[in-house]
């Protein structure tokens, strides 16, 4: 590989040639074919039945307890209106994803970070967040989350709900990576483990492609109702010719083999990262997750990610800054980086050139 060649550690976007281009094609053709009257109209904010009645049958929920949006971020915008006047306390991990951090600042949230650790939210902490306040919601990633790549650990999910149920709070459970399981056994959901208590999205982005931007709310039927509703007066009717293409993709049997694919495609995108961190940079702590998109690294004390991707530039390597994820400061020394849309040589390259930057910087 070239020194010339660009290598880009900023965005958690799926690989290119994971796009499952043939089956959509035929999914396409014939969805328009059988539904084309459907799905070329307006319709219910619900989205469009026959896919929630598939996702439904997939979580083992009934068709009234799932809602589609263009985009679970679409979800999250939704619930944040249903929920929050301006004050309102939110809980989110510390570090959380950037773009929910952004809606939560636009309701004029107050939000307060519960730190995350390599097995999930730090419980003490929690505990002495809950003794100042209740929040409306607190917002969790805990499969592989977005940015740290932790993922929590089966006796901090039961804490979780156990806690939702006593301080009377919401769990939002962002679960987008939760199918992209590399290795290692699957953890209950929260929503599994409390459905009263928790709304659980999920999202086709990850799976199939972020371009048919469906996301889907997993609920109580009658809260599910009144976000229908804030759904109806935004958009009228999501994507409905998009949930009809994936609906068909979904209904011909594809998504299992297509998450397989992923794994096969992605497994090693993540080994090759771990493996090229332990061989260029074993002085810098990093997350060892068992799915997902990203990992995350703590760069040496007295380097700061800021300099790193300044100095990261002038050897063609992009990266982004941490701090857009700890929404009152800190992650100065954070580094997240998501692996999945680069090959293993072009990883183990990326990480030797963030080795050098980390030497000349210090
Ligand atoms: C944790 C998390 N939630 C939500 C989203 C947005 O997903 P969607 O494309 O379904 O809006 C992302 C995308 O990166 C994400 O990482």
């Amino acid at each position: 590989m070239s020194a010339q060649q660009v290598i880009n550690f900023t965005r958690g976007v799926p690989a290119t040639e994971s796009f499952p281009l043939e089956e959509m094609m035929a999914a396409s053709q014939r969805a328009i074919e059988k539904y084309g009257t459907t799905i070329l109209q307006y319709g219910k904010s619900y989205g469009f039945v026959p896919l929630r009645e598939w996702l439904a049958e997939w979580q083992g929920v009934t068709v009234e307890q799932v809602l589609t949006a263009n985009g679970s971020l679409q979800v999250i915008e939704f619930l944040s209106y249903h929920f929050l006047q301006p004050g309102d306390v939110v809980f989110t991990e510390l570090p959380s994803y950037d773009r929910t951090l952004t809606l939560l600042h636009r309701h004029k949230a107050k939000i307060v970070g519960i730190p995350l650790e390599p097995d999930g939210p730090n419980i003490e902490a929690l505990e002495a967040a809950l003794s100042q306040h209740t929040p409306k919601f607190f917002y969790t990633i805990p499969d592989f989350q977005n940015p740290a790549g932790a993922t929590c650990s089966p006796e901090k999910r039961q804490k979780l709900v156990d806690l939702a149920d006593k301080h009377g709070f919401w769990l939002l459970e962002d679960a987008p990576y939760r199918p992209l399981r590399y290795q290692g056994e699957e953890q209950p959901s929260l929503f599994n483990l409390n459905p009263e208590r928790t709304l659980h999205m999920l999202s086709f982005s990850k799976l199939v492609g972020p371009g048919p931007r469906i996301g889907m709310l997993y609920g109580p039927a009658d809260l599910l109702q009144k976000v229908a509703k804030i759904a109806e007066d935004t958009y009228i009717t999501p994507s409905l010719l998009s949930q009809g293409i994936v609906y068909e993709f979904c209904r011909a049997g594809h998504l299992p083999g297509q998450i397989e694919k992923l794994k096969a495609l992605y497994g090693p995108r993540l080994q090759a990262c771990l493996a090229a961190l332990d061989k260029h940079l074993p002085e810098a702590p990093a997350t060892r997750p068992d799915g997902g998109f990203f990992l995350s690294v703590t760069l040496p004390e007295g380097i700061t990610t800021a300099q790193v991707m300044a100095q990261a530039k002038n050897h063609n390597l992009n990266l982004a800054s941490g701090q857009a994820f700890f929404p009152d400061g800190g992650g100065e020394r954070f580094l997240r980086l998501p692996y999945c849309a680069l090959t293993p040589t072009e990883i183990d390259e990326g990480i030797s050139r963030l080795a050098t930057v980390v030497q000349e910087v210090q």
